[in-house]
């Protein structure tokens, strides 16, 4: 029995790769905005590097992650949400730790034991080490990756550090998570969506408010995969430390220029939309498919981590 689920023969289904394909360039959209729905009153992502964009003085929420990393992409203001949230809640350094750990488990094992050879890494962050086409290119140096993000400095890094050369493939999409059409058509550029893709959205749909409903923005992304593809999240909870982890979102939204929101196991599971679950289902992120059995404990880490499959016979 192979060790990933829905590892044979795929089809292909047309209806969505052709509806993609008039997604492009100036012709008709795919994805049609309705004022009445909140999320397509979202405006689209600056392209260009504004002065909010550079602005040091205001804690960015990517380069507060990589000072948790103990990266060198971020500045005082940055340093300082960081330690502020360190004072509340020391896990949170372990638990960045463990969301990148997560992030190299998952893209092997879907590469390796699923036969996944693309990837769509949406929320890339700044570079770390184990980038996602690092980890899918040591198990086939044929695999392609397109990375998104919405913030243009992050993307900037990106088409700097985060390429390959043939036979693999690396592409950069400035967009919002919420945005599906602009999405999709940036990484039809580089994937083939008529075959199975495996979409990362780590430590990215805590940044999604309720209001904006992450759980349909999930939904309208995974409604594009061809069957066999996959949808990886991994997603701040409180409720290892309920009262430690509010402390912590309290004084990160007092300082960070997006606001972070906790969910809990029922929530978190929910943003999978009943797409079937591989096993071990939603857990504590430390304690998805670990390398080394048993280690570390599960309240290290204030994340929940998840993979599921896009079944066949979904259109
Ligand atoms: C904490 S970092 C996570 C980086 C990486 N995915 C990881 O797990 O190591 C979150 C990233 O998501 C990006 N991000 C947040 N909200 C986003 C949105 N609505 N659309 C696109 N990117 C978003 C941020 O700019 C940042 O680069």
């Amino acid at each position: 029995m192979p060790a990933c689920p829905g590892t044979g023969p795929q089809s292909s289904p047309s209806a969505p790769a052709l509806r993609l394909a008039a997604s492009d360039g100036d012709s008709e959209p795919a994805f049609r905005a309705n004022p009445d729905r909140p999320l397509d009153r979202i405006p689209r992502p600056v392209t260009v590097l504004d002065q909010q964009s550079f602005e040091a003085g205001t804690a960015n929420i990517a380069r507060i992650y990589d000072a948790l990393l103990g990266g060198k992409d971020n500045y005082e203001a940055d340093r300082k949400a960081a330690a502020d949230v360190i004072r509340v809640r020391p896990q949170v350094v372990a638990g960045a730790r463990a969301n990148r750990a997560f992030l190299a488990r998952v893209v092997r094992f879907l590469a390796a034991d699923c036969g996944i050879r693309q990837f769509l890494d949406i929320g890339v962050g700044l570079p770390a080490p184990d980038n996602t086409h690092e980890v899918a290119q040591q198990v086939d140096p044929g695999c392609r990756v397109t990375y998104v993000d919405n913030d243009p400095v992050v993307l900037t890094h990106a088409r700097a550090l985060l390429t390959c050369a043939a036979p693999g493939s690396c592409d950069h999409v400035d967009a919002d998570a919420r945005d599906t059409s602009r999405i999709l058509a940036g990484a039809a550029r580089t994937l083939d969506l008529a075959q199975p893709v495996a979409m990362l959205l780590l430590a990215i749909l805590h940044f999604v408010p309720d209001a904006d409903d992450p759980g349909a923005v999930v939904a309208a992304l995974a409604g594009w995969l061809a069957p066999g593809s996959f949808v990886a999240i991994s997603h701040l909870t409180s409720d290892f430390a309920p009262e430690q982890v509010a402390a912590v979102v309290t004084a990160y939204n007092a300082q960070a220029d997006t606001a972070v929101t906790a969910r809990t196991h029922a929530e978190v599971s929910g943003l999978f939309g009943g797409l079937p679950l591989v096993a071990p289902g939603v857990v504590p992120v430390t304690e998805w498919r670990p390398s080394v059995a048993g280690l570390p404990h599960r309240h290290t880490a204030d994340l929940y981590a998840g993979l599921a499959r896009v079944p066949q016979g979904r259109w």
